[in-house]
């Protein structure tokens, strides 16, 4: 008896030793990828990783509701608007761009209170069949009317369509963007619905000729991961790069901040700094298809595939976007953009 009450006392000095090196993440990324990623980290680090996980909205909300009492250490989500939204509400400290953290991520993919942790490229998808695009068609050219009626994009409360438009806003600025949204608008196939599968599933049946979403969709598809009906749309349909002749490409991140109220500040920075180092990055464009944020990762052959070559936005700052959400938004529902 008196053995097993001294080694149940050892047990919980253990266990209470050991939970002072943890961190907590609350993550809008629904990817199972992402925990074996953890458990990666904490094999490594001994610090443990607790995850919760939901919706953005909700996370969020609670974030703000127990204020100095939430234990989170990092929210990680997806598009750098819902970071950038979030930052501008006070949720984040600085400290997510340590030295480590800026010597891997390019400075428009990061801010003092958040960084990228895997980029993503909002494409144009077409029908090689039925289509052929220049070389140096912009997303700016799908309010051309020559597309009337052949468009198709999801709805304006999207995220990563508000982003994509907030981007319009910083390179054309506002009154062209308000006159690109009508013209866009005017060239749908069908009133903006579904996801961005979706999207690229209209184009596969011939419903459009052009859709708009990003690249790593067209590889989860082609994995076979969302069904063999789906893979064998996807084989239909290219990704096509817009803006080679200009900008470049429209890029979004995937990325982490340090919550107000971290308690683990620095294993939430070396959480971050893990998810950066080439092993992470490497399982991370294998599992979700999305781009490297470092140098010297290449994609998945999925996605690979499509080349390599494209020019990327990298003028843009992504800390634009959260910036111009709002305005985005309304732009595009003034247009009727449902
Ligand atoms: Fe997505």
């Amino acid at each position: 008896m008196k053995k097993l009450v001294l080694s149940i006392l050892g047990l919980l000095f253990i266990s209470t030793s050991v939970m002072a090196q943890e961190v907590n993440i609350f993550s809008a990324r629904h990817y199972d990828s992402d925990v074996q990623l953890y458990k990666k980290f904490t094999a490594k680090t001994g610090i443990k990783v607790n995850i919760v996980s939901g919706k953005d909205k909700a996370l969020q909300k609670r974030i703000k509701e127990e204020g100095k009492d939430c234990k989170g250490d990092l929210y990680i989500t997806a598009d750098a608007g819902r970071l950038g939204a979030f930052q501008s509400q006070g949720m984040f400290q600085k400290g997510a761009s340590s030295a480590g953290i800026k010597k891997v991520v390019p400075a428009n993919f990061r801010s003092a209170y958040w960084t990228g942790i895997a980029k993503r490229a909002r494409v144009i998808y077409y029908n090689p069949k039925t289509v052929n695009p220049s070389w140096n068609m912009t997303y700016e050219d799908l309010a051309d009317p020559k597309y009337k009626g052949r468009v198709v994009i999801r709805q304006s409360n999207n995220v990563y369509n508000q982003s994509l438009v907030a981007s319009l806003i910083k390179n054309n600025g506002a009154k062209n963007t308000e006159t690109w949204a009508k013209g866009l608008v005017s060239n749908f196939a069908r009133k903006a619905k579904g996801n961005d599968r979706a999207q690229i599933l209209a184009v596969a049946a011939g419903e459009a000729d052009w859709a708009v979403a990003n690249t790593y969709y067209i590889a989860l598809m082609l994995s076979g991961k969302k069904g063999p009906e789906q893979q064998a749309a996807a084989k239909k349909v290219k990704p096509f790069f817009p803006n080679q002749d200009g900008r470049g490409t429209h890029m979004n991140i995937s990325g982490g901040g340090i919550l107000k109220h971290a308690p683990n500040k620095a294993n939430a920075i070396k959480l971050l700094e893990f998810l950066l180092t080439p092993e992470a990055q490497k399982h991370i464009v294998n599992n979700t298809f999305e781009y490297s944020m470092i140098d010297g990762v290449e994609p998945n052959k999925l996605i690979s595939q499509f080349g390599l070559g494209f020019k990327q936005d990298l003028k843009t700052k992504v800390s634009s976007y959260g910036k111009l959400q709002a305005k985005a938004l309304k732009i595009m529902t003034e247009a009727g953009w449902n």
